[in-house]
């Protein structure tokens, strides 16, 4: 399918009968499989306490991608194919046996392979493992080599900086840069990867593409989903540390960013540092004038009554914890100064959408009498990343007529229309890039870093400062009625798609 080659490669799941390999990495490699990505020499050992056979566990991901796989039900055949590679070890991970026995799997299948295969350690556990993982992988030797073998890390990366700055540090006395792999799932979404082309594939964007002509920019990434079983990790976490501290500031560095002399994965990574160092701070002054935070209340979804969020299994019942926030940002550089990015994300929302909206500055003169306006409107372009898949661009035009009125239309590219071919899942697009190498969708250290330095005041601000009105908004709504005042205050309102 193209001239990119994967290399021979052991990939190793920690947490490999946990639900981020049922869900979504064992889902992704077979496809990945299926469209000829994996190399011809490939073994897949999943690793967890409980004991299976290689064929169980086989079974058990087959079960799982018949259920989550974009492709559906898989074919005997290609399956057959395709689990041959697949193995099972159990183990402890507190134990150094463990990792002794995964240097001596890797040693036979480079023997029975004839080369050095590439390592891929892929810790899909909770972060509490993190350190115990690296540091026997190291006491075992088994990141020696920095060409061949690598580390993929999910997230939360770090409850704050300080843990964040500790994690970094750890993983640094063992792996250089290259080999470390943190994931923001964000990064692979199909749409996510096209903000890039669109704006630097494209001329006629960039003169367009700064304070002079853009007003304001929105970032929005609501569910309708509730915290579900996650309540324990959840109810420590909350939405800024959730969804804002890694998603939404990475959506944000997509638009922000200068253009990188080059599409090379430290090029790209440093012009979207820069732009989270340039993100103006917060005083604690500045956190209550620019920073709201909610948490949804029971109410009715779909025609289903569902709970509040303090009534959710492994939540606190007087819980404190955010499921809503809405922040005003700054970027203090030439391109961007005093234009307000309002970001927003929360759970059990009115709708399931993530859009980034761009806001034009009104044209300087209206020439036409304001009857003739019957829907007016400043340019919007609008970028959808979810569910729907589209960018549109809202211009103004004559309705045909004998009569002079305007409409506000949209020009729309939109994925559905315009390919037939099913877009991959960021998964596969992340895991691919894994065994190719190629770090320019991963979160470098300082990325992370710098992330979290940016939202501390308004975590530490919301600790100390308990929220009064908790729950403040009812799910199926659009969040607390602070979240529209806080647009409203400069004029403006969220914008929805229909
Ligand atoms: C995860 C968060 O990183 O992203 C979840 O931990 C959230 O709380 C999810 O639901 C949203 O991802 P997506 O791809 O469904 O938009």
């Amino acid at each position: 399918n193209s001239s990119i080659k994967t290399e021979p490669t052991v990939f190793i799941i920690f947490g490999g009968t946990g639900d981020l390999t049922s869900r979504k990495i064992a889902p992704a490699l077979y496809n990945l499989f299926l469209d000829g990505w994996l190399p011809a020499q490939y073994s897949i050992i999943g690793t967890g306490r409980t004991k299976f056979t290689d064929e169980q566990f086989s079974e058990n991901l087959l079960k799982d991608i018949n259920q989550f796989s974009r492709s559906g039900k898989a074919d005997p055949k290609k399956w057959a194919e395709f689990s041959k590679n697949i193995h099972y070890q159990v183990s402890d991970i507190n134990d150094f046996e463990t990792y002794k026995e995964f240097g001596k799997r890797v040693e036979e299948h480079n023997t029975e392979w004839k080369t050095q295969a590439n390592v891929i350690y892929y810790l899909a556990v909770s972060p509490n493992f993190f350190p115990i993982i690296a540091s026997n992988i190291s006491k075992a030797k088994l990141a020696e080599d920095p060409d061949r073998v690598r580390i993929v890390i999910e997230k939360p990366f770090g409850h704050d900086l300080e843990t964040a700055k500790e994690l970094n540090k750890l993983l640094s006395g063992i792996f250089n840069e290259c080999q470390i792999y943190r994931i923001d799932h964000y990064l692979g979404k199909e749409t996510v990867q096209n903000i890039m082309a669109f704006r630097f594939a494209n001329s006629i964007m960039e003169p367009l593409w700064n304070r002079n002509y853009i007003e304001h920019v929105q970032i929005s990434v609501t569910e309708q989903l509730g915290v579900e079983e996650r309540g324990d990790y959840y109810d420590g976490a909350g939405a800024m540390r959730d969804m804002i501290q890694n998603h939404l500031l990475q959506l944000l560095c997509h638009i922000a960013m200068e253009p990188p002399v080059s599409f090379n994965a430290d090029e790209v990574r440093n012009r979207k540092v820069d732009v989270l160092k340039a993100m103006r701070r917060f005083g604690p002054d500045d956190v209550r004038m620019s920073a709201v935070r909610g948490q949804y209340a029971s109410g009715w979804m779909q025609g289903k009554e569902v709970p509040g969020y303090r009534e959710e299994p492994k939540v606190d019942p007087e819980s404190n914890t955010e499921t809503f926030a809405a922040v005003k940002f700054f970027v203090d550089n030439w391109r961007w100064q005093n234009v307000p990015f309002y970001v927003r994300t929360g759970k059990r929302m009115h709708q399931s959408a993530s859009v980034i909206t761009i806001q034009f500055k009104d044209v300087p003169h209206l020439i036409f009498p304001t009857e003739a306006a019957e829907s007016w409107q400043q340019n919007r372009l609008i970028i959808s990343i979810q569910p729907e898949m589209s960018i549109r661009l809202q211009v103004q035009a004559k309705r045909p007529g004998l009569d002079m009125v305007l409409n506000t239309v949209d020009m729309v590219f939109d994925y559905k229309g315009t390919y037939t071919t099913q877009p991959p899942e960021a998964y596969e697009t992340l895991i691919l890039d894994t065994m190719l190498g190629d770090q320019t969708l991963f979160m470098r250290g300082d990325q992370v870093e710098a992330a979290w330095e940016l939202i501390m005041p308004i975590l530490s601000t919301w600790q100390t400062k308990k929220s009064l009105n908790f729950p403040n908004y009812s799910a199926d709504s659009w969040g607390p009625e602070s979240a529209e005042a806080l647009i409203a205050r400069d004029g403006f309102n969220w914008f929805t798609l229909p």
